[in-house]
């Protein structure tokens, strides 16, 4: 028997039992005759302390870190308790110990303040996953992992298991393919997502599967991106929109409770997709803080709905904000004393290639009741703090404004809040809140293609009410400059996104479920029906042998992972991952292949 107990679970309990432990070395100090070594395995630490008498033993052999050890040994109160360690009570002198195998010196060491950078971390991934810092993460993602099954399958969710050598599913990424050796010249696609495969279990009667699923998609990679990432992917039968997000707020809910003791009792808001841009510049509002967005001008064809506070810059004569498209301005709370130097750097924050705005401008709401700001040459005092008090400035408040063009603005002012939000301690990692983002658009215009693309994807179906204008219009747009004007532009979708502290952690919709819905949507997003019966022929087919109505949802696993851990990045939180060029470090992957098997899938390289 290799060990009796582990490193993390010995105390005052076991004092005086012979126990063996096996581990590895963390550390070893030598205090005269005798040596002190820390022992490690996955749950926890434990003091070893080996006597005089085995001295020689320990010079024939001597110790290093991370070398594989198994010790004999008595447990033993400790004079000087460590209250920081849970074995900290007690530790084991030593009667017998074998080096199990040794070790290389480790790269990094092997602690939660590494001294190892990325790369390194990454290449040495084994080693990295030694560290407690990660290992909590990984535990984090089992405990996710598991009550998201438990939940599911409480709800009579059965997991079913789907292939990942198949035909292409769009998603909006690009594939990964797979090229056939008994099919020579063919090639398979990963599944950027289960998603025809779901639908089609619905058409068989499954009517609620789940699977914690890697989905493939080679896209630009960002700090909540990878090419393989996992999703929750879930699909029901015979349910309505109301039904999916009553169904999927209980399990985010029971995540929270089971992995975090979080009760999230209260209803998790909602918001329109048009609302969350008019209000927070972009789909995925974080609202654990509110500073909303005040829009002092809209463009012409966007927002239809909306009432801008227009009346507020007109006449002002100040040629920026005439000449602009959309002005958008929020209220920073607390902000009216900064200097001219911060207010210089928030400038040049904003100009930044990644921001990419011309230039930034403020009004400050200072305590004695008087407004300075940049633009003092156009606006008056008295008009100054009509902007103000509609962007909800009080005293001691900095208004800041962005002006330009509509898409670029919009992002920038929301980056602007995101920013003055994590400066002012507004996004508290220990505060979780929940928000549906509903009614999305169904198509968006592809400039470059100048046709429409499915906003979430093709089989997502439209709100019944624009149905109608959906088979009724022709989806050309023949004046690409005002395609927002074409009927399509204003189609809404019968999608939901689930949004976690400004993060989307899940997507998903009602599905289109009739073959002439479907065919008509293909149509719309520039498919002949031909392309569309030798793309998706099987779920069309499949759609005329009694398709139940159906929708579903999936969960960015790692993303939810990855919040609930406190971090930004998804990668902390998978074993393997990969890095920002796609590459697996360890393994140095993508490589090139053997002449011979290429030979075998008779494949000659040519690269461009
Ligand atoms: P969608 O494409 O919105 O929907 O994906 C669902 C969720 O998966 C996460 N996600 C990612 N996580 C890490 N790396 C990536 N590259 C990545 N891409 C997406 C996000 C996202 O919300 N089949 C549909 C779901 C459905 O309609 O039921 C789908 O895949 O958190």
């Amino acid at each position: 028997m290799y060990r009796t107990h582990t490193c993390g679970e010995l105390s005052i309990n076991h004092n005086g039992q012979e126990v063996t432990l096996a581990g590895w070395v963390q550390t070893v100090r030598k205090f005269g005759s005798i040596t002190f070594v820390d022992l490690r395995d996955r749950y926890g630490i434990t003091q070893l302390l080996f006597g005089e008498e085995l001295n020689t033993e320990l010079d024939a052999q001597p110790l290093g870190r991370e070398f594989v050890l198994q010790v004999t040994g008595k447990v033993n109160e400790r004079s000087n308790k460590n209250p920081n360690l849970a074995t900290g009570d007690i530790e084991i002198i030593v009667g017998s110990f074998k080096v199990l195998n040794k070790s290389a010196v480790p790269p990094f060491t092997i602690q939660d303040d590494t001294d190892g950078g990325d790369d390194l971390r990454m290449k040495y991934r084994y080693l990295d996953l030694r560290r407690n810092a990660v290992k909590r993460n990984i535990e984090l993602r089992y405990a996710v992992n598991r009550a998201a099954r438990n939940y599911l399958h409480q709800q009579g969710f059965m997991d079913i298991e789907t292939p990942f050598l198949i035909k292409s599913t769009p998603e909006g990424a690009r594939d990964f393919v797979v090229p056939s050796r008994m099919n020579a010249g063919q090639f398979y696609a990963l599944p950027q997502s289960p998603q025809t495969f779901k639908q089609l279990l619905m058409v068989s009667g499954y009517d609620r599967y789940y699977q914690v699923v890697k989905c493939f998609r080679d896209e630009d990679l960002r700090a909540d991106r990878q090419p393989e990432f996992t999703q929750i992917d879930c699909e029901m039968a015979f349910v309505e929109q109301e039904d999916i997000l009553n169904m999927f707020e209980g399990l985010i809910k029971s995540i929270f409770k089971d992995v975090k003791g979080i009760e999230y009792t209260e209803k998790v808001q909602r918001m329109t997709w048009e609302d969350a841009m008019w209000k927070y510049g972009n789909d995925k509002p974080d609202i654990r803080f509110d500073m909303p967005l005040l829009n002092l001008k809209k463009p012409a064809v966007v927002y239809m709905n909306k009432q801008d506070q227009s009346q507020l810059i007109n006449e002002a004569g100040f040629k920026v904000f005439d000449e602009a498209e959309t002005v958008i301005a929020i209220a920073a709370p607390g902000c009216s004393e900064y200097s001219r130097k911060q207010t210089d750097e928030l400038t040049e924050w904003v100009k930044r290639p990644q921001i990419g705005m011309k230039g930034l401008a403020f009004i400050k709401c200072n305590t004695d009741g008087t407004y300075k700001s940049s633009i003092d040459k156009f606006f008056t005092e008295e008009k100054l703090k009509a902007i103000a008090d509609a962007a909800g400035a009080i005293a001691g408040d900095l208004v800041l404004i962005l002006a330009g063009a509509e898409e670029r603005t919009r992002k920038a002012i929301s980056d602007l809040r995101m920013e003055m939000a994590n400066r002012l301690g507004l996004r508290k990692k220990e505060e979780f809140r929940l928000l549906w983002v509903l009614d999305f658009p169904l198509f968006e215009y592809d400039e470059e293609g100048n046709r429409w693309v499915a906003r979430h994807h093709p089989f997502t179906s439209p709100k019944p009410s624009d149905i109608e204008t959906m088979i009724g219009n022709d989806p050309v747009i023949t004046n690409a400059a005002e395609y927002l004007k074409h009927p399509y532009a204003g189609i809404k979708a019968n999608a939901y996104d689930m949004v976690l502290n400004g993060n989307e952690i899940g997507g998903g919709s009602i599905r289109i479920f009739q073959r002439e819905l479907q065919e008509k949507m293909f149509a719309a997003l520039g498919m002949s029906k031909e392309e569309a019966l030798h793309k998706f022929g099987f779920l069309l087919g499949a759609f005329e042998y009694g398709a139940p109505p159906h929708g579903g949802i999936a969960f960015g696993f790692d993303r939810l992972c990855a919040i609930l851990g406190g971090s930004e990045s998804i990668r902390d939180f998978i074993a393997f991952p990969k890095n920002n060029a796609g590459r697996d470090v360890m393994l140095d992957a993508p490589s090139t292949i053997d002449d011979k098997q290429l030979e075998e899938l008779q494949i000659r390289l040519q690269l461009k």
